[in-house]
């Protein structure tokens, strides 16, 4: 596919999924389904500014369209705790009516840009941004109220499946390259230099954590037991309302009653079968639990891609949520790892920071530097929507260890000796 055709369906798929908020409800666009974030009239704003933004940046235009809204929408928010969300409030958003004719400004340029074939890697970023957002988009709407929401017609909510057995496979020490040749058609900053790792023998689950298999973890008490928890992970349950992964609702009162999930366009029965969602600090505990603990990024490359990019599993908006991890036609590698490439992004034990030799780029400075702060680890993998594009090996995504409203699971990892 070439860039002006990616383009454009990129940008159909983002109109697309706006289309979820129901049109009746105009107030839905002022919500802040994460408080942590701004309202979702933001994202359709944020967009264009990115990309007007990064091609002025680039000097590829001349003037940006209306600089006040280029700049008001400009970044989103990434903040360490709600306090600070707050002191961000903006009261007056612009009307969605001047949005929509500044977004088909910026959409005509950047038709323009994608045409003339000049500086790929510019307009490249402005795609690989918005297919980020897309993923961004989504979960948030899912914590949108339902009743603002409609779904898709090919949507419908997915067929739970028994929890497989937890089994630990082995992986046997191999060199592997984490990040991009210099020769590559198009990376982010944090994808270069390449660099190779020397990984030594380990073992790996075959399957990613289950809400059955936490579900063990919170009835034998894993909340309420520091034993299991970093003090950083520890303290940031004080900053949460429940004490269980935010994508579980209790029936009652407590989660006596059993639990349900919440799903993309409503509640139903806790499946037991699909991947956990939840933050690096419930991964942790988890495997501590378990005697075991998280891969490292550099383990992940061995168990995932020692044989060429694997076979992806649920990615791209094949289905719209988390599929049962145990399912019949899910993809394995040689080596009996299910899926690592699909079904959510699986936190791993390396902190966030860039390959030795890191440089950022002139035209965005701060895509990955504003995060090497000790406090985001790497996610690696896919979720059930992420583009496909994003599914390369070398793609490095993160998350703040305390975030736990995107689509990231995890699976444990131990030494050689090791039998849990
Ligand atoms: C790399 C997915 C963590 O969504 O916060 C979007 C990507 N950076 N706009 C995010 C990003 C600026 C980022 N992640
Ligand atoms: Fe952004």
């Amino acid at each position: 596919m070439d860039l002006v055709e990616r383009f454009i369906a990129m940008r159909r798929r983002t109109r697309d999924i706006f289309t979820w908020i129901a049109p009746e409800f105009s107030e839905a666009w002022d919500a802040r389904p994460i408080p942590l974030r701004h309202p979702l009239r933001f994202y359709e704003g944020h967009l264009a500014a990115f990309n007007a933004n990064l091609l002025h940046a680039a000097g590829l235009l001349p003037r940006r369209p209306e600089p006040a809204l280029s700049d008001l929408f400009a970044r989103g928010i990434d903040p360490e705790s709600t306090t600070q969300a707050g002191a961000l409030r903006i009261d007056a958003w612009p009307e969605r009516a001047w949005v929509g004719d500044y977004v088909a400004v910026v959409d005509g340029l950047m038709l323009d840009a994608v045409r003339s074939g000049e500086r790929p890697e510019i307009l490249l970023t402005c795609v690989e941004h918005e297919e980020m957002h897309q993923e961004t988009l989504i979960y948030l709407l899912h914590r949108l109220d339902p009743r603002y929401k409609r779904p898709p017609a090919r949507y419908a909510p997915p067929e739970d499946a028994p929890s497989p057995a937890r089994k630990l496979c082995d992986v046997p020490g191999r060199r592997v390259t984490l990040g991009c040749p210099d020769s590559a058609a198009f990376g982010w900053d944090n994808e270069f230099p390449a660099c190779t790792v020397d990984v030594p023998p380990f073992r790996l689950e075959a399957h990613k954590v289950t809400n059955g298999d936490f579900l063990a973890f919170l009835d034998a008490g894993g909340y309420a037991d520091h034993r299991w928890w970093s003090d950083a992970g520890w303290a940031a349950l004080e900053e949460r309302p429940g004490r269980h992964p935010p994508f579980w609702i209790p029936r009652g009162e407590s989660g006596d009653d059993g639990w349900l999930l919440r799903g993309l366009f409503g509640l139903r029965p806790l499946p037991l079968g699909m991947p956990v969602y939840v933050s690096f600090h419930e991964a942790e505990a988890y495997a501590r639990w378990r005697g075991l603990r998280l891969p490292t990024e550099a383990e992940f490359h061995a168990a995932a891609f020692h044989s060429g990019p694997p076979e992806a599993g649920a990615v791209d908006y094949i289905v719209l949520e988390s599929a049962p991890v145990g399912r019949d036609d899910a993809p394995v590698t040689a080596e009996g790892i299910v899926e690592p490439v699909g079904n959510g992004w699986e936190w791993t034990a390396s902190v966030f920071a860039g390959l030795p030799g890191f440089r950022p780029r002139p035209y965005y400075p701060g895509y990955s530097a504003d995060f090497f702060d000790g406090t985001h680890h790497v996610v690696k993998g896919g979720s059930p929507v992420t583009a496909r594009p994003l599914l390369r090996p070398s793609f490095r995504n993160w998350y703040r260890d305390a975030y736990s409203y995107a689509y990231t699971t995890f699976r444990c990892a131990g030494d050689l000796n090791e039998s849990a």
